[in-house]
């Protein structure tokens, strides 16, 4: 027996001088990922490299054509800008990296992409800011970047004012019937007021179709079921979460109804301690909505959380988002036809 032990101890010591000498420890091998086959809301999530996903305030889509979803967000570690993960199961991300840095941009916040399916061409939009007349946040514009490929590089296009408003939180709704593509905006008075613009058909551009909506401002994020519109949004509290509301509206620019919280059993009344940030339509399954928010734990971080929830629209149109410790896409129903991925 102590033969053996001592064989045991050798063998042990052996592994690690060979891992001394390649340069390996213990710790990083204990990294490795393990592949993800859930969501656990609020926890850490790390990509194929082992490391905490970096992608934050952005959004999801799929793309057909590659049987790909990729997630762009903010990257709060260095270099600063959007990153870009891709996933075929929206569990295990891999990270394509920092697809757009912001260089001199003061602040560079919530990027959406929309992939222009004929041009195939893929343009980000993002709240561009920095500081005017000694004001944080004075700039208040949106900026615009185009990438012929979905990992970038994104080039920087142009960045204003959507027909003179002030923008800041951004988010975005394409309608899969007429592939139209509209912004929602924390706009005027430093967000006390939130419109909705229409892109141009290229998604290059804002038109003059530009509304006001009676709503909270900001975090929006946008879906359609049974013709019915939801805007779902935050108050405005800097990084600190918030009660969200739901609005309805029979068209996208609205007149919108607030309908109170969607949020159910939230005891900390802060939207399960996170933000909105997207709602993003599953492919492949029967009303499949992803509440997509984010855990700023009082301040944009590199290792700030997600919280990424199911969306219930109940029998009576109401919207519901519950909570859940870990979940997965076998809630939703599969569609007929899934996409081959
Ligand atoms: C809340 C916004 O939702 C965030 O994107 C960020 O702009 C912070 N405010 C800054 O305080």
């Amino acid at each position: 027996m102590r033969i053996k032990n001592l064989h045991y101890l050798r063998s042990f010591r052996l592994t690690l001088i060979i891992l001394s000498i390649f340069g390996l420890s213990l710790p990083v091998l204990s990294q490795q990922p393990v592949p993800y086959n859930s969501f656990k809301p609020g926890g850490e999530w790390l990509d194929n490299n082992g490391v905490h996903i970096d992608c934050h305030g952005g959004n999801i889509i799929y793309v057909d054509s590659l049987k790909t979803f990729f997630w762009y967000g903010e990257h709060r570690g260095e270099p600063r800008g959007a990153s870009c993960y891709s996933s075929t199961d929206l569990y295990n991300w891999k990270k394509e990296g920092v697809v757009v840095e912001k260089g001199d941009i003061r602040i560079f916040e919530r990027p959406k992409v929309v992939y222009d399916e004929s041009a195939r061409r893929y343009v980000m939009w993002f709240h561009y800011d920095g500081e005017l007349d000694g004001r944080n946040y004075g700039i208040a514009e949106v900026g615009v970047a185009v990438s012929n490929k979905p990992t970038g590089p994104f080039v920087v296009q142009n960045h204003y004012r959507p027909n003179g408003h002030e923008s800041r939180d951004i988010g975005m709704y394409i309608d899969p019937g007429t592939k139209k593509a509209y912004i929602g905006y924390a706009a005027d008075h430093v967000n006390r007021t939130i419109r909705m613009v229409e892109l141009s058909a290229d998604y290059l551009s804002t038109t003059t179709n530009d509304v006001d909506i009676e709503a909270h401002c900001e975090g929006p994020g946008i879906l359609k079921k049974n013709g019915t519109f939801y805007l779902l949004t935050s108050q405005c509290s800097g990084w600190t979460p918030n009660p969200g509301t739901y609005y309805t509206a029979s068209a996208i620019m609205g007149p919108y109804t607030s309908q109170g919280s969607p949020f159910i059993g939230d005891v900390g009344n802060n939207s399960f301690n996170s933000q909105p940030c997207y709602i993003f339509k599953i492919p492949g399954y029967k009303d499949a909505y992803l509440y997509m928010g984010d855990r700023w734990n009082g301040g944009g971080h590199p290792e700030s959380q997600y919280v990424f929830l199911p969306i219930t629209i109940t029998a009576e149109g109401k919207m519901e988002i519950h909570w859940h410790n870990e979940w997965d896409l076998s809630l939703f129903t599969p569609e007929a036809r899934r996409p081959n991925r």
